[in-house]
């Protein structure tokens, strides 16, 4: 694991309220405090890391970094994000989620936002040595609609791109974030099920997606055959699988891309000169994909929540309202 070195990201100002020095007064050890929960956490779930940088996506892609993520259901109330699609069955680490804010609450009640605990424990899972602490409100809404509109993984690259766009990322942010995709897990129903169907079926042709190495086919075939069960995991990054590094851009250069919007940032024509030669670049240079990624994780950590943060509350239980 290299070194990132985020500095001097202390932006002051109506448009952006990213400090790396957020909590020092108001909870100084706030960083440290997750830091705890987490590596702990990790000890029986080596997958936490993974799921955890996921959920930080997840709450920022839907109205901006506010939390609502986290928010369960309420009949009547409260429509959970956790149900809709791209989540249900899939996201997961809430439960770590608890214990950080129960750890927080402790040394510093009322203080550390929900959205924030996504934002550190974020950071802290990618292992940047210097601390970025993202400032947003907690709303009191909920977006069902949008979390079934977050980027899907059979979405070709025009698509995708138009989704990063709206939430302000351009190509470098689209690339550098994807390789996220460095660790975790997936499901089979993303590769061999309608309409992720790349392994018997794709786009409706009763054939292979023919961007997909072969071997590589075989190997997941045998994984996930046809009809089989949708929830089997595999690793993102067969190379290295739970190793933040470049793999998961060296895969897709000799098209081991696991997900359609994988392999698409390479191998689609619009690919060329937009998003394939940020992908080859990053497959060769590790740096490179540090740098971007520490920066773009900040831009996606820097999405505006659509009310006033003002107009939200610090919660005490990141389940549910005040
Ligand atoms: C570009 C659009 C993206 C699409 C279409 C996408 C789609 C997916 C899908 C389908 C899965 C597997 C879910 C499952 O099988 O349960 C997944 C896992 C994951 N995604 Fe993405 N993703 C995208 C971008 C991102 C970004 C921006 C990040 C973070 C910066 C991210 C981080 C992860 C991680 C870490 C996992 C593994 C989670 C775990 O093991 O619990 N993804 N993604
Ligand atoms: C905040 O804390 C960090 C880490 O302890 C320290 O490096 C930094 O100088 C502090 N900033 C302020 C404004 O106190
Ligand atoms: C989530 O998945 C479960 C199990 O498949 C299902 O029973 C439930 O209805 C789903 N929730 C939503 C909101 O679709
Ligand atoms: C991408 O997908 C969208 C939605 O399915 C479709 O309208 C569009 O034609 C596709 N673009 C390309 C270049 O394949
Ligand atoms: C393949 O997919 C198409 C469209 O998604 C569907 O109409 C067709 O029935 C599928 N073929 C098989 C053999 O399942």
């Amino acid at each position: 694991m290299g070194v990132l070195v985020v500095a001097a990201l202390c932006l002051h100002g109506a448009t952006a309220q990213l400090c790396e020095d957020y909590y020092n007064s108001t909870c100084p050890d706030a960083y440290d405090i997750v830091k705890q929960v987490l590596i702990e956490a990790h000890q029986s779930d080596t997958r936490i890391y993974a799921s955890l940088t996921r959920l930080h996506f997840h709450d920022c892609f839907v109205q901006g970094c506010d939390g609502s993520l986290l928010l369960d259901g309420v009949p009547g109330l409260i429509n959970s994000e956790k149900g809709a699609l791209p989540n249900n069955g899939s996201a997961r680490g809430f439960d770590v989620v608890d214990n950080v804010k129960t750890a927080l609450e402790a040394a510093c009640p009322g203080v550390v936002s929900c959205a924030d605990i996504l934002a550190i424990a974020a950071e802290i899972s990618v292992e940047l040595v210097q601390a970025y602490i993202l400032h947003s409100g907690t709303l009191k809404t909920v977006d069902f609609d949008g979390a079934n509109n977050l980027p899907a993984p059979f979405e070709n690259l025009t698509v995708l791109q138009s989704k990063f766009k709206a939430v302000n990322l351009n190509d470098v942010d689209l690339v550098a974030l994807s390789g996220a995709h460095t660790f975790g897990r997936v499901q089979c129903q993303n590769v061999a099920a309608f309409p992720a169907d790349r392994l018997y079926n794709f786009s409706g042709t009763n054939m292979p997606d023919p961007t997909m190495d072969s071997a590589y086919r075989e190997f997941l075939s045998q994984r996930c055959p046809r009809n089989g069960d949708g929830r089997v995991l595999n690793d993102l990054d067969p190379t290295t699988p739970d190793t933040f590094d470049k793999n998961y851009y060296s895969n897709i250069e000799v098209n081991r891309g696991f997900l359609t919007s994988d392999q698409e940032l390479k191998s689609s024509p619009e690919a060329q000169g937009t998003t394939a030669p940020i992908v080859d670049q990053f497959a060769t240079n590790q740096d490179a994909f540090f740098a971007s990624f520490a920066q773009s994780m900040i831009n996606m950590g820097n999405i505006k929540p659509l009310t006033d943060p003002s107009q939200g509350e610090i919660r005490i239980n990141c389940r549910r309202l005040n």
